[in-house]
């Protein structure tokens, strides 16, 4: 894979047009695309008129596909329970039967089931050599990209945690073997818990290194010019700014509806890419021709 864009920005500003014109315009000069949306409100299709629940070819170097995210949390809670069941099944004292039903309703599961979707479906299309992806509006998008940094940071702190809890669980087995089940781990490499948590870190690891591979990965703002897209643009500057990760271009969409775009440029100090409003915005002909001002974001 050569680069990866994510298209961020406020509702209904046009990621998923601009994200059709650029992987429209890179399959028409022949490059592999994989374009995929993570937002549980898709419209990939309503422009292509495919149904894309699998990843479908849609042009001769197009793949598109719109994750299935309800499925995606069922399957991750279904996952994360029956590990959970593998790994306590000494503690009887806890309810795990009622373990996925506490799960489905914690806060944050969607964008946690989110990133993992995301994680899975850049991994398993790393062949292409452009992954194209169109994300929910703001408040979604900047906690999922949040959450392999702190999680990696709870991640560490639970191994170091865990690593402790062996070796004190080692000493009273040394002094009284009776004193510990025989079922429970005495070593490092035996504990299935501390083997779930390097699972877990190699898993937010992989994103993190993604994300902040700036030769490859490529963070785009799209908005109007309305005050209140560009106040939820320079949201998102300072959100990817604050987890290290930056913004690399703006894109002002629908240009001329508005008043604010003369200096839209000094206001992000950022390369600007402006779209007009187009009579046609679903004709995937159109959009690949304006796809073509989009090309220096993966030049
Ligand atoms: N340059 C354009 N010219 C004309 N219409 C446009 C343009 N860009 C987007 N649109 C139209 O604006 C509407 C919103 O665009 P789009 O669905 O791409 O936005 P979005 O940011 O993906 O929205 P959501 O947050 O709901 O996913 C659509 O009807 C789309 O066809
Ligand atoms: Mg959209």
């Amino acid at each position: 894979m050569k680069r990866i864009v994510f298209f961020l920005g406020k509702g209904g500003v046009g990621k998923t047009t601009s994200s059709a014109a650029l992987s429209f315009y890179l399959s028409r000069n022949k490059k592999t695309t994989y374009w995929v949306s993570i937002d549980p409100a898709h419209n990939l299709s309503d422009i292509v008129h495919k149904d894309l629940h699998i990843k479908t070819q849609i042009d001769d170097f197009l793949f598109a596909e719109e994750v299935d995210v309800e499925g995606y949390l069922k399957n991750f809670l279904h996952e994360t329970t029956n590990r959970m069941k593998e790994m306590y099944k000494y503690l009887q004292i806890v309810n795990l039967e009622n373990m996925f039903d506490l799960l489905k309703h914690s806060p944050g599961m969607e964008e946690y089931a989110l990133m993992y979707a995301m994680k899975e479906k850049i991994e398993e299309n790393q062949d292409f050599e452009y992954i194209i992806v169109d994300t929910p509006p703001t408040g979604l998008m900047l906690k999922i990209l949040s959450l392999p940094f702190s999680s990696k940071m709870w991640i560490e702190k639970l191994i170091r945690w865990r690593k402790r809890i062996i070796s004190h669980r080692a000493a009273i087995a040394n002094i009284n073997p009776k004193k510990i089940d025989e079922s429970l781990a005495l070593t490092e490499e035996d504990d299935k818990v501390l083997k779930e948590l390097g699972y877990q870190s190699e898993y937010v690891t992989f994103l993190i290194d993604l994300l902040s591979d700036k030769s490859k990965c490529k963070m785009v703002v799209v908005l109007n010019e309305d005050a209140m897209s560009l106040s939820e643009s320079l949201k998102i500057k300072s959100g990817l700014n604050d987890l290290g990760l930056g913004l690399d271009f703006v894109i002002l969409n629908k240009e001329g509806l508005g008043t604010v775009s003369n200096n839209i440029e000094k206001i992000f100090d950022l390369p600007t890419i402006r779209m007009p409003y187009l009579k046609n915005a679903m004709d995937t002909n159109t959009l690949a021709n304006m796809g073509q001002r989009l090309a220096k974001i993966v030049e």
